[in-house]
């Protein structure tokens, strides 16, 4: 059992990881916010899955997947809220993945201006990332997460006993974080991660209990700092300026996860090849990838200049220039004196997002 506080200009939450939390959620809700009338949030293959994790209380679905996480499917649940009375003594329970906290998340923010809520993660992403730092939020046609607000949870509650339902596709995806996390910030988190490998793969609850907890300390530590972005949060975005350009030429036939573990391999050889980055560190990042069997190449049918053209429609561009927050080294980042990241030599990305083969 792990508990790791989260803090922010407002106050601070705690993020619980235990086998077992999800069924004591319950009791933990009638000590803490008692006279809340609860209402959960959930996607309907979690709901199938797992249940309700507060039996008992009113349980409001969505349909599965990240074509849910829009302004008709938040506007629905806010309906269905006011429809069953809810008023603002409401405390919302999301359980899902990242889909489930950003959407429910969003909900409670708006709901009334604001009521509170409590995320229960059920992927390794949400668990690890997405529950973590106070973002909500929905898509648009244009993009994904453009419309949304800073409001974090009273508490996150990870029950690795969970996962054991989760599709293996969407259970790697999320380690490629956990990847990020070492490579960027924990050598000894990686070692660790490289010893383990098996057990994690197994999904024994003991080794995700200490995953976990580790990978929520590190997003903890670097979101407590700042949490609305403007420095060091920079470094959570490691991999993902190349990831994201990965996920729109793909068409986001390419899974977050797995791009995440591609972008870290190509910004990591790039900057190898720029000075920024020890030699031999992609190389490091790539065995542990390889450990937990996520992906290390970009996929062939991905064309190098659909790539690059998708790199520069990012919103996070500054003058044209794309930037990222590079590795100096396994386990330490580069950038420090220019806001943790830097432009990247667009020449070097594009030979290494397509190799002579
Ligand atoms: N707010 C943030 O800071 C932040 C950070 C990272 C990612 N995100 C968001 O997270 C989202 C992706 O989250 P995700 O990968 O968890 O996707 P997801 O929520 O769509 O979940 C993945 C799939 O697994 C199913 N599922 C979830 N838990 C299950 C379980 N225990 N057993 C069986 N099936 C289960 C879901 O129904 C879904 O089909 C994206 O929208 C992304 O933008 C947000
Ligand atoms: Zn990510």
């Amino acid at each position: 059992v792990s508990v790791t506080l989260v803090r922010y200009a407002g106050g601070a939450y705690p993020v619980t990881v235990a086998s077992g939390a999800r069924s004591r959620l319950r009791s933990w809700i009638d000590e803490h916010h008692r006279g809340r009338r609860v209402a959960v949030i959930t996607d309907d293959a979690v709901r199938d899955a797992l249940g309700s994790p507060v039996p008992g209380a009113p349980v409001f679905t969505f349909p599965s997947g990240e074509a849910s996480k829009t302004r008709t499917t938040w506007a629905q649940l806010t309906d269905d809220l006011l429809a069953q009375h809810f008023d603002r003594h409401a405390l919302i329970i999301a359980s899902g993945g990242g889909v489930a906290t950003d959407l429910a998340g969003f909900v409670a923010a708006t709901f009334l201006r604001g009521v509170p809520w409590i995320a229960v993660p059920t992927t390794t992403l949400g668990m690890l990332d997405a529950a973590i730092g106070g973002k909500t939020g929905v898509n648009t046609a244009t993009a994904k997460n453009l419309v949304g607000a800073f409001h974090p949870p009273q508490a996150v509650c990870c029950d690795p006993e969970t996962l054991a339902t989760l599709p293996d596709a969407h259970f790697r995806g999320g380690l490629a974080e956990a990847v990020k996390h070492a490579a960027t910030l924990d050598a000894d988190y990686g070692r660790w991660m490289m010893a383990s490998a098996d057990s994690i793969g197994a999904r024994d609850t003991t080794t995700l209990e200490t995953l976990i907890t580790r990978s929520v300390e590190i997003k903890a530590a670097v979101v407590s700092q700042d949490e609305r972005e403007a420095d060091r949060r920079a470094v959570l975005n490691a991999g993902h300026t190349v990831a994201h350009g990965l996920e729109r030429a793909s068409d986001y036939s390419l899974s977050h996860g797995h791009a995440v573990a591609v972008g870290l391999m190509v910004e990591t050889r790039a900057g190898e090849l720029m000075g920024v980055t020890a030699p031999g560190t992609a190389d490091q990042i790539a065995a542990l990838l390889h450990a937990l069997k996520l992906p290390t190449e970009v996929p062939s049918e991905l064309k190098r200049d659909a790539v690059i053209a998708a790199m520069h429609e990012d919103k996070k561009n500054r003058h044209g220039e794309i930037h990222a927050a590079l590795i100096r080294s396994f386990g330490s980042m580069a950038g420090g004196d220019s806001g943790w990241t830097q432009a990247l030599d667009l020449r070097i990305v594009s030979q290494v997002l397509q190799p002579v083969r």
